[in-house]
């Protein structure tokens, strides 16, 4: 399948990675390809500078974000949450009609005092960004865990979790699921319901930074016993 993972930093690198080493088509798309590359940041989740990643992944082409959603037979939204709208409106999305959109986003605000998230709990990212952009078909999924979590869900964080998934149509979700459980191993994927869901999907990440915090690392997740 073609696929574009829409950002360049942790999270879009180890979800294009694992999805390359599946054998799909898949394009990283930047807002500046280039001066992407020449940033020399080591990011901490793949260990390496978005340059030496691309080395070392070299059928993932990293292109600009226009690109990328025209090459893309579903678009994954790996961008920071609070600016997603305004990228997804310059890479073109607006003009898409029936893609689905896996929207992954945490609309995190920082500050000295507190992580918190805008919107929250009358709103979402990916309401906000369903309302953007009708002609898709936006799922919210992946957000409740960290990247290596994503990808290798059987291995890592005990191995027997939950992943939540909402979004307003049931087909998109149906697919999705499949994906997540076919091309990554995720066995219990929930279905929590339409995109208002999604307020709750987000702010589990205040839940999931104590969870961190408690257990010292991230590799930490959660299962839905019922
Ligand atoms: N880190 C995790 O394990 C994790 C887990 C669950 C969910 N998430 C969510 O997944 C998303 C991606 O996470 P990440 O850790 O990979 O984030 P990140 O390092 O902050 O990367 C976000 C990417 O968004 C792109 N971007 C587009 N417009 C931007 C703008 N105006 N300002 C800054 N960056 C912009 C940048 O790519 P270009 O500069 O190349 O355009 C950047 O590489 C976030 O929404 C995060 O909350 C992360």
């Amino acid at each position: 399948m073609r696929i574009a993972v829409i950002g360049t930093g942790g999270v879009a690198r180890t979800l294009a990675g694992a999805l390359a080493r599946k054998g799909h088509d898949v394009v990283l798309g930047s807002r500046d390809p280039q001066a992407a590359l020449a940033r020399d940041d080591v990011n901490p989740q793949t260990g390496t500078t978005l340059a030496g990643w691309s080395q070392a992944n070299p059928s993932v082409r990293i292109v600009p974000n226009a690109n990328a959603v025209a090459h893309g037979d579903t678009v994954w939204n790996a961008t920071s949450g609070p600016t997603s709208v305004a990228t997804l409106h310059d890479a073109g999305v607006a003009d898409l009609d029936g893609t689905i959109l896996l929207d992954l986003t945490n609309p995190i605000v920082r500050s000295d005092a507190a992580v918190t998230l805008d919107p929250i709990g009358t709103d979402s990212n990916g309401e906000r960004i369903q309302r953007a952009f009708p002609g898709v078909r936006v799922v919210k999924a992946l957000n409740t865990v960290t990247a290596a979590v994503m990808v290798d869900p059987a291995s890592l964080a005990g191995g027997d979790h939950t992943l939540p998934i909402c979004g307003n149509d049931a087909d998109a979700k149906r697919e999705v699921s499949g994906w997540l459980a076919e091309w990554f191993g995720w066995r219990d994927v929930l279905d929590i319901g339409d995109l208002s869901a999604a307020r709750a999907q987000e702010a589990y990440l205040l839940f999931w930074l104590r969870l961190m915090q408690t257990a010292g690392g991230s590799l930490v997740s959660t299962k839905v016993v019922r």
